[in-house]
């Protein structure tokens, strides 16, 4: 692995996972059975059928799933493969409807979820299959970041097989607005892009659009790292800062101004729709991860930096708010045959780098080869190896809070935007992880 991941401001991925692992710290089971043992490899497979269970459905989303899937499809050109999709961008509407099969013992053969928090209640509840010996098998260990392999790894055991590293903390912008408006650059601080927003009003255009809560979500982790920094932002998730500190409250104070600032009113109903806005003109800024670049450059068709431009979020410069897609073994898979050659190919050099330039994301791998990563995809290349950057984790996407604390957070997030009391937010998010300890 690169020893990039092992720095942040004295906060690594480890530190990370080690908050996610609080979730865990009854994991032991009582049966004395291993979690969500399987761990043998099922040689050559014999089924037909092969059923993939993701939200990447819709422009921007299912472009670089499809090309993972072509080249499964290439390998195992006789099996039928069963795309099950449920649309809404971050999985919200997935993940709900993941769960009610997962209770009825219904799982796919294979499910989409992020590193870290999101993914622990799924080994705890004993729902996915260790895969240490598929990681043994493939040489994974020397080729994935040792510490996100930690947050996807619980008594050394590793239950999913990560595919790319996202990153949040971008802000996309339309140039061709901007100019119009006599902005130099997108803001450098929050502070800045209020005061943009009033040239932005003033010239008739909607300074930011956003969409579903998700995206406020997204937003708000975005405004908080912004606001505190890396090191007070990461607090947040373990303990080391008060929620309900001055600097926080001052935090989600912000929030508040930059969404009056926004179209939240008329909220776009995913994120592809809240960035329409931008492209057509009408509006100067978006807070989305990278999977936007593939919403503007392949489904639109435009052209990096002259017709679509993005930067760091503001107050985020030398920071890579991460998140990372995997793919999971379920316990009692149908198809599990097909279900472990599907991993083989979403760990390999050859599906992540046919992935990932699609996508949007970079590999998780360490090897990949970098030529491929052109255009928007250099910038997040580069930081991410850069030992000078820090590396938070996602909220919106799973890598901070998961399960039961997660839940909490999106009811008090709607009830915070709705009402804008950010003593009362950050109070709900402060009891909500204190119980979830
Ligand atoms: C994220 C996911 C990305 C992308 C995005 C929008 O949670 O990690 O791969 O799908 O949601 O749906």
């Amino acid at each position: 692995m690169t020893s990039t991941l092992h720095r942040t401001s004295g906060r690594s991925l480890a530190a990370l996972a080690a908050a996610a692992a609080l979730v865990l710290a009854s994991c032991g089971d009582d049966d004395g059975a291993e979690p969500g043992a399987g761990g043998t490899s099922p040689g050559a497979p014999t089924s037909t059928e092969f059923e993939f269970f993701s939200w990447w459905t819709g422009a921007g989303d299912s472009e670089g799933k499809q090309a993972l899937l072509d080249l499964f499809a290439e390998r195992h050109p006789d099996v039928e493969i069963i795309d099950a999709t449920v649309a809404g961008g971050a999985g919200t509407n997935a993940q709900a409807v993941l769960t009610t099969r997962l209770q009825a013992g219904d799982p796919p053969d294979s499910y989409q979820r992020h590193v870290g928090a999101e993914l622990q209640p799924d080994i705890e509840a004993e729902l996915v299959e260790d895969l240490t010996w598929l990681y043994d098998e493939e040489g994974w260990r020397d080729v994935f970041p040792e510490d996100m392999l930690e947050l996807a790894t619980v008594d050394d055991r590793i239950y999913s097989v990560p595919v790319n590293i996202h990153r949040s903390n971008l802000i996309w912008y339309n140039p061709a607005v901007l100019a119009e408006a006599g902005i130099a650059a997108p803001p450098a601080s929050w502070d800045e892009f209020l005061q943009q927003a009033a040239t932005l009003e003033a010239a008739g255009k909607t300074p930011l659009t956003i969409g579903p809560s998700w995206t406020q979500k997204h937003l708000l982790e975005n405004v908080l790292l912004g606001e505190l920094g890396a090191e007070a932002y990461s607090g947040l998730w373990d303990g080391s800062t008060d929620w309900e500190s001055t600097e926080v409250t001052d935090a989600l104070d912000m929030f508040t101004e930059v969404l009056a600032h926004s179209n939240v009113d008329e909220a776009a109903a995913d994120w592809q729709p809240a960035l329409d806005p931008v492209i057509e003109g009408d509006a100067a800024y978006n807070v989305m991860g990278d999977w936007a670049n593939t919403y503007f450059a392949t489904a639109q068709g435009l052209a990096f930096e002259t017709e679509y431009g993005v930067t760091t979020s503001p107050g985020t410069e030398g920071i890579f708010n991460w998140l990372s897609d995997s793919f999971t073994l379920p316990v009692g898979a149908p198809h599990r045959d097909l279900a472990v050659e599907w991993l083989r190919l979403a760990g390999s050099k050859e599906g992540q780098d046919t992935f990932n330039p699609i996508k949007g994301s970079i590999p998780a791998r360490t090897d990949a080869d970098t030529s491929l990563y052109t255009g928007y995809l250099e910038m997040p290349l580069t930081d991410w190896n850069d030992p000078e950057i820090e590396l938070v984790g996602s909220l919106a996407h799973g890598v901070v809070a998961g399960g039961a604390f997660n839940t909490e957070i999106d009811s008090a997030l709607g009830e915070f935007v709705a009402s804008g009391d950010s003593a009362q937010f950050a109070s709900a998010v402060k009891e909500a992880y204190e119980a979830n300890q």
